[in-house]
């Protein structure tokens, strides 16, 4: 119930995540029939492409939306949600770079700040009852504004796919309505992740039409060779030119995915207990993970590079599991922010057939030491003392290996490879 002291309930309508689709812009008319209260829509561009805000925003009022907002999110969505799971190098399950993991906190944030503003207990969303969107968004929402009620129309009041569909007709909404919509698809600045159809059969590989953000690798053109400039973590410019992390990932994206970079198809562990097929394309972020990686190798100390591995494949999964908010991942974005102070100099990346590869490194930071790599002239390194590290690097081997001869155990490969009498 609202703490706010509003007598009707028009007073206190549902804010609607609304996102221009069949199943949001019935959600409008079906949570008034179903509930009585009037739906304020919440469109948030993080950069799906597709329609003008503006014509997503009309929409929503045409289906009778009492109020309808739109909030171009997509700077602060480049630079406060990819930027930090790029610095984390953030792969859930060593491959999908969390793109509808990372919009979902943003969007509840502006869900959360629109009902604030006009004094709503109550925010909705099109999710199903069966995916991990639905616990991230209300996840989200109950971190950040634990007074709100949450509805989810698919998955509360009954709206199923046949249901909208026969409401859009019977209301003459002014959406498409198609009952063989193939995919569920969801998109923004990060990626693309496209499920159900046919790709529910494990056995069906991807077909062309799957694809929209990547080009086939299989026909590339000439490769395409670029320079990334980092500034402690976060790229700065691409071949000297200034980019905002937005143009960055936009960049990217273009440049990247007519190389057909960053296609990804798995079966992933949902945190509701499915495994489900999923095809990703994320040609930016796959390949900025790559030069951030490499650039990473270069300057971050050997111990902390180690460690930061573990940090980020459970930073991964909080961000998958629907803990963007939680206090482990606040102190694990500290730790990552922590190793980002020398992540800075520049990365040559060469793009083709589907795969970014570094060819090139440098940074005035870094802590390659020419001198100290080289065999040719100019050799810095004293090789006469590795013989004394060995000697007490390896002390515990020549321990153990002194009890098992002692013992009468195999204690070596030599002594297992030895011929059985
Ligand atoms: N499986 C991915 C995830 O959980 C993608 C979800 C995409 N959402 C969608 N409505 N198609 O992050």
């Amino acid at each position: 119930m609202s703490t706010h002291n509003d007598p009707v309930d028009h007073a206190d309508p549902v804010v609607l995540a609304y996102s221009g689709g069949l199943d949001t812009s019935v959600a409008i008319g079906w949570i008034r029939e179903r509930t009585g209260r009037d739906v304020v829509a919440v469109a948030v561009d993080v950069g799906q492409g597709g329609e003008d805000l503006e014509v997503i925003r009309r929409r929503a009022l045409d289906c009778g939306a009492v109020r309808a907002y739109v909030v171009d999110a997509r700077e602060e969505f480049a630079s406060d949600y990819c930027m930090p799971a790029l610095k984390a190098n953030a792969l859930y399950e060593g491959a999908y770079p969390l793109v509808s993991a990372l919009s979902r906190p943003l969007i509840a944030k502006h869900l959360v700040a629109t009902a604030r503003q006009i004094g709503s207990s109550t925010v909705a969303h099109g999710c199903t009852g069966k995916g991990n969107d639905q616990v991230r968004f209300e996840v989200s929402i109950t971190s950040i504004a634990p007074e709100l009620q949450c509805l989810s129309p698919v998955r509360d009041l009954a709206l199923t796919r046949d249901v909208a569909i026969d409401y859009a007709v019977a209301h003459r909404l002014p959406i498409e309505t198609t009952r063989h919509n193939p995919f569920s698809i969801d998109q923004n600045v990060w990626g693309r992740a496209v499920e159900t159809g046919f790709l529910e059969d494990l056995w069906n590989a991807p077909t062309k039409d799957v694809y929209v953000y990547t080009d086939d690798p299989a026909y590339p053109p000439v490769p395409d060779e670029l320079i990334i400039t980092f500034d402690t973590g976060v790229p700065v410019a691409i071949d000297s030119e200034g980019v905002t992390p937005l143009e960055a990932v936009q960049e990217l994206n273009r440049r990247a995915g007519a190389q057909g970079v960053g296609r990804i198809d798995v079966v992933e562990d949902r945190l509701v207990g499915i495994k489900s097929r999923e095809v990703y394309e994320a040609p930016g972020a796959v390949a900025l993970i790559e030069a951030h990686r490499a650039l990473e190798a270069l300057t971050l100390e050997r111990l902390q590079r180690r460690f930061k591995r573990h940090v980020e494949q459970t930073w991964a999964e909080l961000v998958y599991e629907a803990q963007w908010y939680s206090p482990l991942k606040e102190s694990l974005d500290a730790f990552v922010e922590d190793t980002q102070r020398y992540v800075s100099g520049e990365v040559r990346l060469v793009l083709h057939g589907g795969r970014a590869t570094a060819t090139g490194w440098r940074s005035p930071v870094g802590l390659y030491d020419f001198n100290l790599a080289t065999y040719d002239t100019g050799d810095t390194f004293d090789q006469s003392s590795s013989r004394g590290f060995i000697d007490i690097y390896g002390l515990q081997s020549r321990l153990v290996a002194a009890r098992a001869a002692r013992e009468g155990q195999a204690g070596t490969t030599q002594d297992d490879a030895a011929p059985v009498s």
